[in-house]
């Protein structure tokens, strides 16, 4: 047994190492966005950090999403960490929903949130724009759930990408005024944000996000998705006609697939440059495609052991709980302590 794994079945000596918490929201199947952007990231930390790494369903219902396939993608992506590398044995994998405490700080904290903050989030701004026909209020208090999350765990650093940046600002300010108004209750979390791969872009529209729940499919790679698929996609991603693989502004499409290369190669742009000089885009993608492919392949048969194996995930959804649950007590009853709920003992 790792020494971490101790720790976790003895959380009072929890201290030594600094914690770690991420989520990805389980409202599609995971994309190479979120591989190269989080989770390949989450897996190099486990040996250095408590890890708590989590599968945010409370956050995906702020997006109307089909019962059966978020119940689904729950379990499809806490087997996706688990194949591509995270070690349920040394972190503590769960579901946040099975978690009560995220709920219920969330209420403590929506009360200590302001308006005007919640309005100020660039997020709200764009999903609002985008489910115009469902601007609900969770769309609204979505950063005091996920501020939530990182402090019920008295978290040391929170892994991001750079689109959450503003999220973990709040939740920093949120910590900082509750802990002058109540007394010191939380820990002031940090953003952590890896370099290359932070952010991988839509192959159709490159100057936004990967995401994986655009309705187009052509969008993003899946990480499970067949060798096939994955090298069509990236040759049919969109790149711009100047026929010349360098890393430049306004060269959205061929920044996005030399990130992607370099991620998979560890290689850097200057040497990728080198690589494909006088050569065509078509080259070019048929090598990010093939990386691609072959990186995402061990991945992919992990993950197909792994998702028939129902009685396995279940005991890693409920050990991971049985942990952050402890956790998450130990910071709830103080918190409902401070802000003066009765309590019999
Ligand atoms: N909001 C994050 C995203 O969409 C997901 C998330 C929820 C998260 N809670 C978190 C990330 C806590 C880090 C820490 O990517």
């Amino acid at each position: 047994m790792t020494e971490n794994a101790n720790i976790i079945n003895a959380p009072e000596k929890a201290e030594a190492k600094k914690r770690i918490f991420s989520g990805v929201q389980p409202s599609g199947i995971l994309t190479l966005g979120n591989y190269l952007g989080a989770i390949k990231n989450w897996v190099t930390l486990q040996d250095d950090y408590e890890c708590l790494y989590c599968v945010v369903d409370l956050h995906a219902i702020t997006v109307r999403q089909v019962p059966a396939d978020l119940r689904r993608h729950t379990q499809e992506a806490l087997a996706l960490y688990i194949a591509c590398g995270i070690d349920p044995e040394q972190s503590c994998v769960f579901v946040q929903s099975h978690v009560p405490a995220h709920a219920e700080l969330s209420w403590v904290l929506n009360c200590n949130t302001m308006f005007g903050e919640l309005s100020r989030m660039t997020q709200f701004k764009d999903k609002s724009q985008k489910h115009s026909d469902n601007v609900n209020a969770g769309l609204f208090t979505y950063p005091v759930l996920m501020a939530s999350d990182i402090l019920l765990y008295q978290t040391d650093l929170v892994p991001v990408g750079i689109d959450q940046k503003q999220h973990v600002e709040l939740t920093r300010d949120v910590a900082q005024r509750f802990n002058g108004v109540y007394g010191d209750t939380f820990k002031i979390p940090e953003p952590y944000f890896v370099k290359t791969g932070m952010k991988i872009n839509s192959l159709t529209d490159p100057t936004k996000k990967m995401s994986k729940s655009d309705p187009n499919p052509k969008s993003y790679v899946a990480i499970i998705e067949t060798r096939d698929e994955t090298i069509k996609k990236i040759k049919s991603a969109v790149t711009d006609s100047e026929a010349c693989v360098k890393y430049a502004e306004g060269k959205d499409g061929i920044n996005n697939l030399m990130s992607i290369y370099s991620s998979f190669t560890g290689k850097s742009f200057d040497e990728i440059e080198k690589e494909f000089e006088g050569k065509g885009y078509g080259d070019f993608k048929m090598a990010v495609g093939e990386v691609c492919a072959d990186g995402l392949g061990p991945i992919r048969e992990e993950y197909a052991r792994l998702v028939k194996d129902k009685a396995y995930l279940e005991d890693v959804m409920k050990k991971g709980s049985d942990t952050a649950s402890y956790l998450a007590r130990k910071t709830l009853s103080k918190v409902y302590r401070k802000v003066g709920f009765y309590s019999v003992k």
